[in-house]
């Protein structure tokens, strides 16, 4: 019997089938990992993202209202043809680009019961082994290598790993915090921590630390049977934070990456307008002209302190 640093992780479980309530009411009618950033929705970032480090089989657990999403990475061959007949190859290997870069398959959460019940949606297609899951609504930069660290220190620690981000104390009530002790090991440059214990959405005053838990996760097989036995927790959900701190009881290995570099809440409006904004100042196509404009658009405003709402 191999131990869980000796299996391979290869496989992404992407959970979309929460309602969006943030972004009401554009999503009445379109899911909030659709919504473009630049011209593509947040969710190809996001698979595209699972690609790159190297984790080519993709699960996305969807739900009611979520059928646009199969369309996307499903083949359009209208629009294929349409494009073709044009000549238009840009925007061809752009469409091509959409439904090639993974195997993607499709599982129904039924009703949103929330992320840890979303996960348990994914234990057929998991089977026994370790596996990444990262949320449709938050966007990791693409040069900042998180996703790879956390499969590396997987890889040498077992047992499950989470991404980790300082949100200071007075925000830390919105997310999973966590308590955690220095880890150690070969690929520790002070960014990998132990975690020792973990709570959802704390009181500000209660929480372990100020360092919340942002989407990205790589979990062992084992999470599933304690999410069969988890109650709901926090807001009536099924909290994969409440799973993941009986995995920490039990003296499983949980170790959490430290990330300090840029990520994008699109599911918060704010976040989401931040990148568009610098998503697109830093593309080749549209970033000369957008960053013109844009510092002309900021040179014009009124000062910080009238501006802000
Ligand atoms: P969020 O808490 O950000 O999603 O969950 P939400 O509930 O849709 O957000 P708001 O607060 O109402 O705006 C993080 C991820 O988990 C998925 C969501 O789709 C999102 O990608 N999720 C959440 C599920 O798949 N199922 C659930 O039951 C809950």
């Amino acid at each position: 019997m191999p131990t869980p640093s000796t299996r391979p992780t290869r496989k992404a479980v992407i959970p979309v089938a929460g309602m969006g309530t943030r972004f009401l009411p554009a999503t009445k009618a379109v899911p909030k990992e659709l919504l473009p950033v630049v011209d593509r929705p947040a969710l190809q970032y996001i698979v595209e993202e699972a690609a790159r480090a190297g984790l080519g089989e993709v699960l996305m657990v969807t739900g009611r209202n979520k059928a646009a999403i199969e369309d996307f990475f499903d083949r359009q061959p209208e629009i294929e043809a349409a494009l073709e007949k044009k000549g238009d190859a840009a925007r061809l290997a752009a469409v091509h680009a959409s439904t090639e870069v993974a195997q993607v398959h499709f599982v129904r959460q039924g009703e949103a019961r929330g992320l840890g019940h979303a996960v348990l949606q994914a234990a057929a297609f998991v089977g026994d082994e370790p596996f990444a899951v990262l949320l449709g609504d938050d966007i990791i930069d693409a040069r900042d290598h998180l996703l790879e660290q956390m499969l590396q220190v997987q890889a040498e620690h077992g047992g499950s790993v989470v991404a980790l981000l300082d949100v200071g104390r007075e925000n830390i009530d919105k997310y999973g915090a966590v308590a955690v002790e220095p880890a150690g090991g070969p690929s520790d440059d002070g960014a990998v921590v132990a975690v020792t214990g973990l709570v959802e959405k704390p009181p500000v005053d209660e929480a372990p630390s100020s360092l919340a838990i942002i989407g990205r996760y790589v979990l062992a097989p084992e999470v599933f049977d304690v999410l069969r036995e988890t109650a709901p927790g926090r807001g009536g959900e099924i909290q994969l934070t409440d799973a993941l701190a009986t995995l920490v009881e039990r003296g499983e290995p949980v170790h959490g990456v430290v990330f300090s570099g840029r990520r994008y809440d699109t599911g918060d409006r704010l976040d989401y307008l931040k990148a568009v904004v610098q998503l697109a100042s830093e593309r080749e196509d549209l970033g000369p002209g957008f960053r013109t404009w844009l510092a002309e658009f900021v040179a014009d405003l009124p000062a910080a302190g009238a501006s802000e709402a």
